[in-house]
This record gives structure tokens, sequence and C-alpha cells, in this order.
């Protein structure tokens, strides 16, 4: 296992849609989401992307709790996606803030689809279809986004939020995001 390099704005990959994974079993594809994994709790993400670690393949990895925050909490389930297609299942748009290891120390506000369903592959390369909601949809709607060389920035609908840790707490920051 290994801590890779985090790719950030301006690097070209981040720009280019991700390839389909054929071979999910090859060793090399099996070490390199063990070491996403890696990487993204070492830097506390609740997701990560293949292109963030300068391979081009459609992998993501996600360990985001439903709900952060509510009463009695909620796991923060691993979830590996591999080749994966998102389908909203409402029309109800959410906004709230996001932040990205590919764009250090900004977070802003995005709407994203409330309630998804979405395709993938698992690491073993079984089918795996699930239904997410609210903040874990959110995060899976992020890191689908790095597979078609999409940013968090592109969906703003304006910068009036863009905003540094600092101004964020602030400025921003509700009571109830705190702790
Ligand atoms: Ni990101």
């Amino acid at each position: 296992m290994a801590i890779l390099k985090v790719a950030v704005l301006g690097n070209p990959i981040l720009r280019v849609p991700a390839e389909p994974v054929k071979n999910i079993q090859a060793p090399e594809i099996q070490r390199l989401i063990d070491d996403m994994i890696e990487t993204m709790r070492e830097y506390r993400g609740v997701g990560l992307a293949a292109p963030q670690v300068h391979r081009s393949l459609q992998i993501a990895v996600v360990e985001a709790e439903e709900n952060p925050g509510a009463a009695g909490g909620s796991s923060r389930p691993l979830t590996v996606l591999i080749n994966p297609r998102i389908l909203p299942v409402t029309e109800r748009m959410e906004e709230d803030w996001e932040g990205c290891l590919s764009v250090p120390d900004l977070r802003g506000r995005v709407s994203r689809y409330g309630e998804i369903e979405v395709q993938a592959q698992d690491r073993r390369g079984r089918p795996l279809n699930l239904r997410a909601g609210d903040f874990f949809a959110r995060v899976i709607q992020h890191e689908h986004d790095h597979l078609i060389g999409t940013l968090f920035l592109d969906r703003m609908k304006s910068f009036d939020t863009l905003t540094y840790p600092a101004e964020y707490a602030r400025y921003w920051a509700r009571p109830e995001d705190e702790g």
C-alpha cells in the first residue's frame, strides 16, 4: 500500500474523461484501489477518483456517511465504484458545501440530485447497484464528475460562496456544522 500524490487544479488529467476499466481483477488495478483507499483516508477525504491520483480510469472510492450529524449517527461504508453510471431518481436538487482534495483550501455551494441510483461494478467485477441519498449521493456525484473531467467548481451556479477555510468558519459555518 502507498499514499499517492494528488493532482491539483490545473493538471490536465483532471479534465480528461477517464477510460473504462476492463480487467478489474488485474493485480495492478487491485493495488491501485488499495492505494486510493489509503490515500483518501490519509488526507481525510470522503471520496477519491482515479484521475486525482494521475490514473485516467473509471474508479472511485467513497467513504461517506449518508446523513452526517444525524441523530444516532450513521455508518461510513467503504464503497468502491468501477465504471459507474448515475441515474437521478428525483428532480429534487439540494445545495450544500463541497470541497475537493484537488482544489485545496476552497469550498463552495453546489447543487446535486437529492437521490440517485448507481449502476457500477465492485472491486471483484460483480454488478453493484445501489440507491444513495443526501450526503452519500452528493459525494458519489462529485466523484463521478471526476471521471468525466468535471470539478465541483463547474457545478457552482455562482462563485459568490467560493470560500477559504478561515472565511468559511467566520462567515458561513452554521452551528450544526460543528463537531
Ligand atoms: Ni474532488
